[in-house]
């Protein structure tokens, strides 16, 4: 969230609330994400292992994840509504990369240019924001106090009312509204489109990778149903077998003299990637934390959405390896892990892979 102070710390805990009313960290939460990835493997089917931009699907389909988490509901791909915010998304992926040096100015600062050089005056933004204002307008519409609370807005328009009766002067506002929306998007989509797109081209880089996984997948989940997250339980031996690889990254790249830090994670993109799959057991057969991995961030100001990120990252990815063999646009080729920064470091070539129906 884009405030801080007593403004970000009620809108931080009204988050917190909102997503635990709203059933995130349950199963239907899952059952919605894998609603989700149904559509999305409808669309990779008709590509018939043709070689396809796999990222121009997954914007849609993660962004949709929010859509249902804000709006309440999905926009199908083909919805100009859906194409207007893909287009913003992948605006603001390019204008973080161009002021991604303001990340090292002052927040105030950084966010003032921000707003000033490339949201307000970018068409694209406008747009987008457009949407926004007219979801807002229509949930104000159908809304009443003590109706059922189906995504954000509805919360936020029940919570600004009580708030509004008792305090005229709440943080509690439409504006605010409208920037948490802003904010759940960019923050919620890219990020985990992002996680994706690494996993995918590490699975094609090492192909030997994903024979196993397949295997493993065969063997836990089979083919017959879909993935669910309690599966990340006995998918161990990828866990492993990249736990050596994230081992030999960390040795690489900070040696055994000296313990991570925070900086060592811009040189760890397999890692990062990997990481958010990763959750702490007991059993020693996954990937041990380190503090130089903090995918999430700490502390107060960590990620809101730390829960499903994991989840969508895992069903995407397991979704994926269970039905496709993904292969780069040309035999033969080694795909690039060369990295771009934007809101987060994404693949910086095109993601044109194929994906190929596994018998
Ligand atoms: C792989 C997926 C994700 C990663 C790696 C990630 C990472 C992060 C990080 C590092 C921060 C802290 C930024 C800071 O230091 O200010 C953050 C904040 C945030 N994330 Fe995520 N995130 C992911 C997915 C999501 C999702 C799915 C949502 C949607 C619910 C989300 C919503 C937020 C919000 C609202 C904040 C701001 C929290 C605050 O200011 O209190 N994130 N995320």
């Amino acid at each position: 969230m884009d405030v801080s102070g007593q403004v970000w710390r009620e809108h931080r805990s009204f988050a917190v609330h909102v997503l635990k009313e709203l059933g995130y960290g349950k199963g239907s939460m899952e059952d919605r994400i894998t609603d989700e990835i149904s559509y999305l493997i409808k669309h990779i089917d008709e590509t018939n292992g043709e070689p396809m931009n796999i990222h121009d699907v997954l914007t849609p389909s993660m962004s949709n994840n929010i859509c249902h988490l804000v709006f309440g509901h999905r926009l199908d791909f083909n919805e100009p509504k859906r194409q207007t915010m893909d287009r913003m998304l992948d605006e603001a992926s390019k204008v973080f990369s161009v002021i991604g040096v303001l990340m090292m100015t002052p927040l105030w600062l950084s966010q003032l240019m921000f707003k000033v050089v490339a949201m307000n005056k970018n068409k694209k933004f406008i747009k987008a924001f457009d949407v926004f204002n007219k979801e807002i307008s229509s949930h104000q519409k159908s809304f009443e106090v003590n109706n059922r609370v189906n995504d954000y807005i509805d919360g936020y328009l029940a919570e600004m009312e009580v708030r509004q009766r008792k305090d005229p002067n709440t943080h509690f506002t439409l504006p605010r509204l409208m920037a948490n929306c802003r904010a759940f998007f960019g923050a919620g989509s890219e990020t985990v489109r992002t996680t994706t797109e690494w996993l995918l081209l590490l699975s094609v880089r090492y192909s030997e990778h994903q024979k196993r996984i397949h295997e493993e997948i065969d063997s836990v989940v089979g083919r017959d149903r879909s993935p669910c997250y309690a599966d990340r339980l006995l998918l161990s031996v990828r866990y492993s077998e990249h736990q050596k690889r994230i081992h030999s990254e960390i040795d690489s790249v900070v040696g055994r003299d000296r313990s991570p830090c925070y900086a060592d994670r811009l040189h760890m993109p397999f890692t990062q990637a990997f990481i958010c799959l990763a959750k702490d057991t007991s059993d020693g057969k996954q990937v041990i934390k380190t503090e130089a991995l903090i995918p999430f961030s700490m502390g107060k100001r960590n990620c809101v959405g730390e829960t499903l990120g994991r989840v969508e990252v895992f069903l995407y990815f397991v979704s994926l390896l269970q039905r496709y063999t993904i292969s780069a646009a040309i035999d033969g080729t080694v795909v690039s892990l060369e990295e771009t920064f934007g809101l987060t470091l994404q693949p910086k070539n095109p993601m044109i892979l194929r994906f190929e129906k596994r018998v």
